[in-house]
């Protein structure tokens, strides 16, 4: 069975570049073998990241994030079982959320800064879905 999980996350430091290839590096390695998809978007402090693919394989990573360090305060925004993949292409891709339109951020948030922790998760997954669709990814894979 597919599913697709999304959760966010605040870095334990600021996200640098060199920490954000580093990870989606390693994540595009891996995720191949398992069937993942999926992304990875970023501000300076937050992460927010779609994984798709079987159940087991999705709970698996999901187990493995709740114990990186890099990251801490995980909240699971959605998690739902799917027909089909939104990121079929995407080993993982990445988005730097300084690099989205300013008016598709406020569109579901209280200022042009996304904050998962302040909006509900259907805004979120609404953003996450638009971004997928306007497939305004900054690498694909
Ligand atoms: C923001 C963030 C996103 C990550 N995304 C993935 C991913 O998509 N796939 C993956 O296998 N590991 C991902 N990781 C790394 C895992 O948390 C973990 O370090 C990795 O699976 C290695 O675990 P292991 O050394 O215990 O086997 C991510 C880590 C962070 C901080």
């Amino acid at each position: 069975m597919l599913v697709r999980l999304i959760y966010a996350s605040r870095a334990k430091a600021p996200i640098a570049p060199d920490t954000v290839d580093a990870i989606l590096a390693s994540a595009r390695k891996r995720n191949p073998e398992y069937g993942i998809t999926g992304v990875l978007c970023y501000s300076d402090r937050i992460f927010v990241q779609v994984l798709e693919g079987g159940r087991d394989q999705v709970n698996r990573v999901y187990g493995q994030l709740m114990q990186d360090e890099r990251h801490q305060d995980l909240i699971l925004l959605g998690y739902e079982a799917i027909d089909e993949r939104q990121y079929s292409s995407w080993t993982m891709g990445g988005i730097r959320l300084d690099k989205i339109n300013r008016s598709l951020l406020l569109k579901y948030s209280i200022s042009s800064e996304l904050n998962p922790y302040l909006v509900s998760s259907c805004a979120t997954v609404a953003l996450l879905n638009e971004l997928a669709s306007t497939a305004a990814f900054t690498q694909r894979d």
